[in-house]
């Protein structure tokens, strides 16, 4: 999507060697029009399927997991992170372990939220190493939803994730794909 590859050179800094900081407009301050562009971009995408409720994870997540409600005019459900959980009843939860924080959480949707009836759509900010959307495939299968698809805002392809739905056959949509960063700069995948 051009719109957002530009903001990414225009907005975006890279960080080391895998880290692209894009708290301009997505994980601190965030613009709303791009957000409304994005949202309609990823309903553009997936109009062909049944979607009946958004799903994503705390706290940047919400912002296109939002957007893409608005677009699709379907409730969106945000699983909340726990540093860990005594009481699961009435949860449904799983272990994501983020590679960036080296931490662990157990992610948790209530179970009134989400049903057999549900055909879902995943959005996320970014797809790193597929931590996140694993816990929230996980979620879904306990809660015996449908899988439509994954949306994500940016995917960082050289990182593990994006593969391993690959091999599951998981349809995923890209609205930026980084092949790599090279001198500080970002490289875009080629579609
Ligand atoms: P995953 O999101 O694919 O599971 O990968 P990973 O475990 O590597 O990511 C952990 C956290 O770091 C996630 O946020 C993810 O969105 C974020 N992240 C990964 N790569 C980047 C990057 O290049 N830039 C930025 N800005 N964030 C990145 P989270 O733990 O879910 O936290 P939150 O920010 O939503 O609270
Ligand atoms: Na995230
Ligand atoms: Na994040």
């Amino acid at each position: 999507m051009k719109l957002l590859e530009d903001r990414i050179k225009q907005d975006g800094q890279v960080l080391g060697a895998d880290v692209l900081k894009v708290d301009s407009f997505l994980n601190h301050q965030i613009d709303p029009d791009l957000m409304s562009a994005l949202g309609e971009e990823f309903h553009a995408r997936f109009k062909d399927t049944p979607i009946t409720k958004i799903l994503t994870v705390e706290s940047s997540g919400i912002a296109p997991a939002l957007a893409a409600g608005m677009a699709f005019h379907k409730p969106v459900v945000f699983a909340r992170k726990h540093k860990s959980l005594t009481l699961k009843d009435h949860l449904y939860t799983a272990e994501v372990y983020s590679f960036t924080k080296k931490s662990a959480n157990t992610i948790a949707i209530a179970t009134k939220f989400l049903g057999p009836d549900d055909h879902v759509l995943i959005i996320d900010d970014f797809l790193a190493n597929g931590q996140a959307v694993e816990g929230l495939i996980d979620i879904i299968a306990q809660a015996q939803a449908h899988l439509e698809g994954v949306g994500v805002v940016i995917e960082k392809s050289f990182q593990k994730g994006r593969a391993l739905l690959d091999q599951r056959h998981i349809r995923v949509e890209a609205l930026a794909r980084i092949a790599a960063f090279e001198d500080g700069q970002v490289i875009f995948k080629e579609d």
